[in-house]
């Protein structure tokens, strides 16, 4: 080693005692989210920034607003290392990883109660480790929430009311397959997806009230029906590979603020549904509270013997929620 490099990793080494911390402190961790501020995603990563913030070194910078492109493209940049970290809807994780289609199994959960139990439980364990596959780090589950119908053709009271509707579906092999199943005509976008509502482009889209509210979807779509057909988790994730690379207790950190920032968030969402739901309805809405989803279940009830469901992997980890 030259005289001069040695020079330069004993003063580096001396930093590091001196200042008692490990070489990333200070380090900016780039994050990333499709939606803009006020909405779930954002709850939950402002609040692991602050939480993380105050308690070490580190800065966290979130990209948000679709800045980074759609999910699918953060998730790719979540896997490049050029975006560490991510606050992500499950549906689009299904491309990666096809464990993940289980999490968005249609009419898997009854309520939040249910929803907490298996997630903080060892199936939402196992899934967040099945993430190790595609080089992501499942640090915890916050949410977006039981998704809803809404469209522009025509009131839906049953499955039928479905049929030859144009819907927008997340990027998600579950989700296509889904709706393929329930009768529509599904195309896959990112998000987000006002102008093509408004143009016709598409009449019909699925999500939970936060982003019907928080989008002003209520201006471009004339009804709502309370399907909850299937629950909408966020994975919280950051890249395998940099997180194995940090000190123990910055793995444990880093985790447990996202762990706090996620049941911080899921609390948020669930105190402000009413009241998404009241404005949508002030808002001129159409609502149907209780839409025959005896006749969306029924249309999928096979839906674990398609082949998005194929696979031993996948298989077991249905079992594990189904359990
Ligand atoms: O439909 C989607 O793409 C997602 O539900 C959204 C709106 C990005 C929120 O997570």
């Amino acid at each position: 080693m030259k005289i001069w490099a040695k020079r330069l990793a004993l003063f580096c080494v001396g930093l590091m005692l001196l200042g008692g911390s490990s070489a990333w402190a200070g380090a900016t961790i780039k994050l990333g989210v499709v939606t803009k501020p006020g909405s779930a995603q954002n709850v939950c990563a402002e609040k692991f920034k602050e939480l993380l913030e105050a308690r070490s070194d580190y800065q966290v910078k979130i990209y948000h607003s679709a800045s980074l492109g759609t999910e699918t493209q953060i998730l790719q940049q979540i896997q490049m290392n050029t975006v560490q970290m991510g606050v992500i809807t499950a549906g689009p994780f299904d491309v990666f990883i096809p464990e993940v289609r289980v999490i968005n199994y249609p009419f898997l959960f009854a309520d939040a109660r249910e929803v907490d139990q298996v997630l903080d439980g060892p199936a939402g364990q196992k899934l967040l480790k099945a993430l190790e596959k595609a080089r992501f780090k499942g640090l915890a589950f916050s949410e977006n929430g039981f998704r809803h119908l809404t469209n522009n053709v025509r009131p839906v009271h049953t499955v039928d009311d479905v049929k030859g509707i144009k819907i927008r579906v997340m990027e998600s092999v579950l989700h296509k397959e889904l709706w393929r199943l329930l009768g529509a005509n599904p195309t896959p976008m990112g998000w987000p997806i006002y102008t093509e509502l408004q143009q016709g482009t598409i009449d019909a889209q699925e999500n939970p009230l936060w982003v019907i509210w928080t989008y002003k979807l209520y201006e471009v779509q004339k009804y709502l029906s309370l399907t909850g057909h299937v629950y909408s988790a966020h994975i919280d994730v950051a890249n395998l590979d940099w997180f194995n690379g940090l000190p123990a207790a910055d793995q444990e950190l880093i985790q447990r603020c996202m762990q706090e920032a996620a049941l911080y968030q899921r609390q948020w969402n669930r105190d402000n549904e009413a009241d998404f739901l009241s404005k949508l309805k002030a808002a001129g809405m159409q609502v149907n509270e209780h839409p025959d989803l005896a006749t969306f279940r029924a249309r999928v009830s096979d839906i674990r013997n398609l082949d998005i469901y194929a696979g031993s992997e996948v298989q077991a980890m249905l079992e594990a929620f189904l359990d």
